[in-house]
């Protein structure tokens, strides 16, 4: 499952809004640590013969902003080829819904104020919303056999995300994270999964 590539499924805990609001401590403490790992090798080179725990301290220290960005980066979906359903318009809406996931996820984790996080999720669910109206109205026109079934996915995901809104109201931090984790996932596998199933039909009726 995909979804497990992105550590979705890595547990609630590092969607808490009690860790992002921490994200500036952590950075703060990332910056001692190199700063620290800077005067300790000038002074190891400045000691005389270098020895190996100063190049081990500077390899260290060349690798935390790798580290860094590898670890940020993980919780933001890229668009894959293999997302695909081979249907130009609607790659389009995907990558679109992927960028909007991205942007909530942006929200959250860096606790932009509840103004940018509510506008990045009302964002992300009317142009779902839109999406949903869209492809629906392709697989009726052209008669696809999984319509109704397909239909009702979405139906049910547009149910589950109200839900979240209604919770938003109440609790902000937790539904927020709540939100982004559940449309992350859903989307990612209703994409890649029963969008998909349409592809050679609706392909087959020459839609592009
Ligand atoms: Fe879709
Ligand atoms: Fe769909």
């Amino acid at each position: 499952m995909q979804f497990f590539i992105y550590g979705v499924s890595a547990g609630n805990m590092f969607y808490t809004r009690d860790f992002f609001m921490n994200q500036n401590a952590s950075m703060f403490g990332i910056s001692l640590i190199i700063l620290t790992l800077i005067v300790a090798v000038i002074l190891g080179f400045m000691a005389g013969p270098t020895s190996p725990l100063t190049w081990l301290l500077l390899i260290v220290l060349i690798a935390i902003p790798f580290l860094y960005r590898k670890f940020a980066a993980k919780d933001f979906l890229p668009w894959k080829d293999e997302y695909s359903v081979g249907i130009e318009s609607i790659d389009q809406q995907h990558k679109k819904l992927i960028n909007l996931i991205n942007q909530l996820q942006t929200a959250v984790k860096y606790s932009t104020g509840e103004e940018f996080e509510r506008e990045a999720l009302d964002e992300l669910v009317n142009y779902t919303k839109t999406h949903f109206t869209y492809e629906e109205g392709i697989m009726e026109q052209n008669g696809y056999p999984g319509f109704e079934s397909h239909k009702s996915q979405h139906v049910r995901m547009i149910k589950k995300v109200e839900e979240v809104l209604a919770e938003y109201e109440n609790e902000p931090d937790s539904a927020m994270s709540n939100a982004v984790n559940y449309l992350k996932e859903w989307l990612i596998n209703h994409i890649n999964g029963t969008d998909k199933e349409y592809s050679s039909f609706l392909i087959g009726k020459g839609v592009k």
